[in-house]
């Protein structure tokens, strides 16, 4: 409808008049006749269908069908090419070939095809021109389907890029128009002309680029034409956006901390640091190193890896001499950009040091008697730990009178805790031992080696209370009796001991007298020869005195007891031995058997063994008419005296003691066997010894005649003091006698007795004690001891008949009584 009315308006100016369509085919068939001799024009748009209707020629001519037929009519063109055709039954022009304006005419517009229809007879010849009219049937396009950019970024903005043009074969409003560029966030569009008019684009940069924010960039670029509908061409745009160096390299934290025991093995990773480059490529490699900031010392101790960023252990790490590390680590890319960073190291202590204790002052040996808190030593104990791995216990081994004062810090003072006493310890191993409080802890020991110095704290003592020592009678001047010996606990001078004799009175003579005292060996001497007879014992005082200032000194008794031998024989108190005179005892005849005819009466000083006598008949005038007692020295008779036996017999006794060797005295006896006196007279005067025994008789009747007076009233009181006695001795004779067969059984109270010597020695005690000596014992046993008291019974009689007796302790005396008695009964006997 539309060419229609563009044909109708073009031809407005003919006089045809077109009113429907098919009387419009008839108008324009004539209108093409009427206008034979002028032009036709049609427009028709291009690329129309085959058989497309293009004009009505009969009626645009004003011709006949018939006479189209009849003329021949056909149509000539130029080229021979014939994009119209003619319709000759119809009359009409229709599309032949397809048109293509672009093809026909290219940009030229407008464009324009031209043919003649010609007829024969007449020749007629119309011209016809089709003006071929662009549709928009091509859009805009650009040649190459993607366009790749490479741009630096560091390219500054307002550079320009040329772009591609598109390519629009349509002309006019249907060729390209204009060009739109997507996104616009970097680039925009700038559409120049040439100077012939032709345009072209460029792209222009906005905003500087960042490879690092983006690295390609992808455009459209649009180009429209001006058709309807509007056709467009696009292309894309690569913008690849090329690196240049413009980062540096970042640390991935502007400070690094770590803590690392001290312990920390070498080669160990203490931590990796790393930077990052948003560059590419070389510009992005990053070596990292310490910088010349950090010290050298740590320098030593750790080393980075240049590649990737490790830094590790190399050195040996020490809290106690740094506690923390900075290092300042450097990262430099290719191109030479860096930046730093620093990592903070910080040591952690660990338990590695032990305690250590010096010595500061140390007396190694105090005086026992320090007072308590006396300062042994001041030590110094210190652990190069920190913290609790610092922190030091001090401890002793227990039982030891020490202790150990915190004084200051780190100070301490052992001081004692007790009395000391050397003599207990002498010397203390004092193990001080500090523990420090780390886990596990660790402890050191010192050995205090203390000795104690002696005070002299104690006196000499001896072994005993009281010593006994034994001496020989008769012994050699000089002779060793014993020896005290006296220790002292104390040491070295303390301890060297002194023994002296405390100078006593013997006997009322000085002890020194009798006796020496080795000072050093503490033996005891005899300065003199001692008789038993005369002191049977004494005692003397030794003193031992230390060495120290000042001395102590104890001391101790010892007596001495002077043992007997056998020195003195026996003495024969009766029968009276005297030079001329003759005493007989008188048997009468009618005397029975075991008449005791006379009794031999001896003593021995000595003691006892010594002093134990026996009597035997030696001689005899007849040996079977007598006997002698054997321990009682009684004569008696045997047998019946006869008539035939002698009036005098003569018997000689001898009395032995049983000493070693023994001693022995004799003694005669004149027995008269008779009746009456003169028949005795007569015996004797026949004597040879007749003159003498007168002699003799005559001085002892003057004598006894001047005695008899003198004694008489001391006699009466001697007799009966005498009969005592002797009924005392006869008693402790019979006794003794009757008791010595038992004396094996007195032993166990030697021992009492406290003699160390042998068994004989304390027989021979015992059994002198038991004889007359008895009494000269006592004489000397002053006060009586309380061991004597207890020695037995029969002791205890014998003292209680002793103390008695305290008038006879002379035995002079007893002598002197007995001979009395002996003259007595001589007297009676005249
Ligand atoms: C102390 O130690 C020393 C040496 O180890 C040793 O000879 C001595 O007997 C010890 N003394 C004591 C009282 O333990
Ligand atoms: C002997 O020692 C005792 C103490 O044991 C003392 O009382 C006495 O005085 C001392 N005698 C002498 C003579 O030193």
């Amino acid at each position: 409808m539309r060419f229609l009315c563009s044909l109708d308006s073009r031809i407005s100016g003919s006089t045809v008049r077109v009113s429907t369509w098919l009387t419009m085919r008839l108008v324009g068939f004539a209108f093409v006749m009427a206008i034979a001799h002028g032009q036709v024009r049609y427009s028709i748009p291009e690329e129309m269908n085959k058989g497309s209707f293009v004009g009505n020629i009969v009626q645009d001519l004003g011709l006949d069908v018939k006479r189209l037929k009849a003329g021949r009519s056909r149509i000539f063109t130029e080229d021979s090419r014939e994009y119209i055709g003619l319709n000759v039954d119809k009359g009409t022009l229709v599309v032949r070939e397809r048109i293509d304006r672009e093809e026909l005419c290219a940009q030229v517009s407008p464009c324009s095809i031209h043919f003649q229809i010609i007829l024969e007879n007449p020749v007629e010849l119309h011209r016809i021109d089709a003006e071929i009219l662009d549709i928009n049937d091509h859009a805009p396009a650009f040649v190459r389907k993607e366009i790749s950019v490479e741009i630096a970024e560091s390219v500054a903005s307002g550079a320009r890029f040329s772009l591609d043009s598109a390519h629009d074969p349509d002309v006019g409003l249907n060729t390209l128009q204009r060009y739109t560029l997507n996104p616009t966030d970097y680039f925009t569009l700038k559409e120049l002309s040439r100077s012939d008019g032709t345009k072209y684009v460029e792209m222009v940069l906005k905003t500087p680029l960042d490879r690092e924010e983006q690295e390609q960039h992808n455009l459209i670029l649009t180009a429209f034409d001006g058709g309807t509908p509007q056709k467009s061409g696009t292309v894309k745009i690569t913008v690849t956006v090329l690196d240049a160096n413009d980062n540096s390299p970042v640390f991935s934290q502007p400070i690094y901390r770590v803590s690392l025991s001290e312990n920390i093995p070498r080669d160990s990773l203490v931590v990796t640091v790393s930077a990052t480059d948003k560059d590419k490529g070389s510009n992005s490699e990053i070596a990292y190193s310490f910088s010349q900031s950090t010290g050298i010392e740590a320098m030593d101790l750790f080393t980075i890896d240049s590649d990737n960023g490790k830094i590790t252990v190399k050195g040996v790490l020490d809290f106690e001499k740094s506690k923390q590390y900075e290092l300042n680590v450097e990262a430099v890319d290719k191109g030479g950009q860096a930046d730093t960073s620093k990592v903070f190291i910080e040591i952690i202590d660990v338990n590695d040091n032990y305690p250590v204790i010096s010595v500061i002052s140390f007396s190694n040996a105090i005086p026992e008697d320090s007072v308590p808190d006396s300062v042994i030593s001041i030590l110094n104990i210190k652990d190069t730990d920190s913290g609790k791995n610092g922190q030091i216990k001090c401890s002793m081994n227990s039982d030891l009178p020490f202790r150990i004062k915190l004084t200051s810090s780190n100070f301490y003072t052992l001081v004692t805790d007790r009395i000391l006493d050397r003599e207990m310890i002498s010397e203390y191993n004092i193990t001080i031992t500090a523990t420090d409080e780390g886990s596990p802890s660790l402890s050191t020991n010192k050995t205090l080696m203390l000795k104690i110095s002696d005070v002299n704290d104690n006196a000499p003592v001896f072994q005993r209370h009281s010593y006994t020592a034994y001496v020989m009678e008769n012994n050699s001047p000089g002779v060793f009796i014993f020896a005290v010996t006296a220790t002292d606990r104390d040491s070295g001078n303390n301890a060297r001991i002194s023994y002296f004799l405390e100078d006593l009175s013997v006997n009322g003579v000085s002890a020194s007298s009798y006796i020496s005292v080795n000072a050093e060996s503490g033996e005891i001497l005899a300065i003199r020869s001692f008789d038993f007879e005369q002191t049977k014992e004494f005692n003397i005082r030794v003193k031992a005195q230390d060495g120290g200032n000042p001395p102590l000194s104890s001391n101790v008794s010892v007596k001495i007891i002077i043992q007997d031998q056998n020195d003195n024989a026996p003495q024969i108190l009766y029968p009276v031995q005297t030079g001329g005179s003759v005493v007989a005892e008188m048997v009468p005849r009618s005397a029975d058997v075991g008449y005791l005819v006379t009794k031999v009466v001896a003593v021995d000083v000595d003691s006892g063994q010594n002093a134990w006598l026996s009597y035997k008949l030696l001689k005899a005038t007849d040996r079977a008419l007598f006997e002698v007692g054997l321990q009682n020295g009684e004569i008696r008779t045997v047998r019946q005296v006869t008539d035939k036996d002698a009036v005098k017999q003569k018997l000689t006794v001898v009395v032995e003691d049983n000493g070693q060797p023994s001693r022995s005295a004799t003694v005669n006896v004149n027995v008269v066997v008779a009746d009456t006196f003169p028949e005795v007279l007569s015996e004797f005067t026949d004597s040879t010894h007749e003159k003498e025994y007168n002699d003799n008789l005559t001085f002892y009747l003057v004598l006894a005649l001047a005695v008899v007076s003198f004694l008489f009233i001391v006699s009466i009181i001697a007799i009966l003091s005498v009969k005592c006695y002797r009924w005392r001795r006869e008693r402790m004779f019979y006794k003794s006698g009757a008791n010595l067969p038992v004396i094996p059984y007195y032993p166990p109270l030697y021992a009492d007795v406290g003699g160390t010597g042998t068994l004989q020695h304390m027989y021979n005690y015992e059994a002198y004690r038991t004889t007359d000596s008895r009494k000269s014992d006592l004489k000397y046993s002053r006060p009586p001891t309380e061991s004597i008291i207890s020695l037995d019974s029969s002791g205890a009689q014998t003292l209680t008949l002793a103390q008695s007796m305290k008038t006879y302790d002379d035995s002079d005396q007893v002598r002197f009584i007995t001979e009395i008695d002996v003259h007595i009964s001589f007297l009676l006997f005249i």
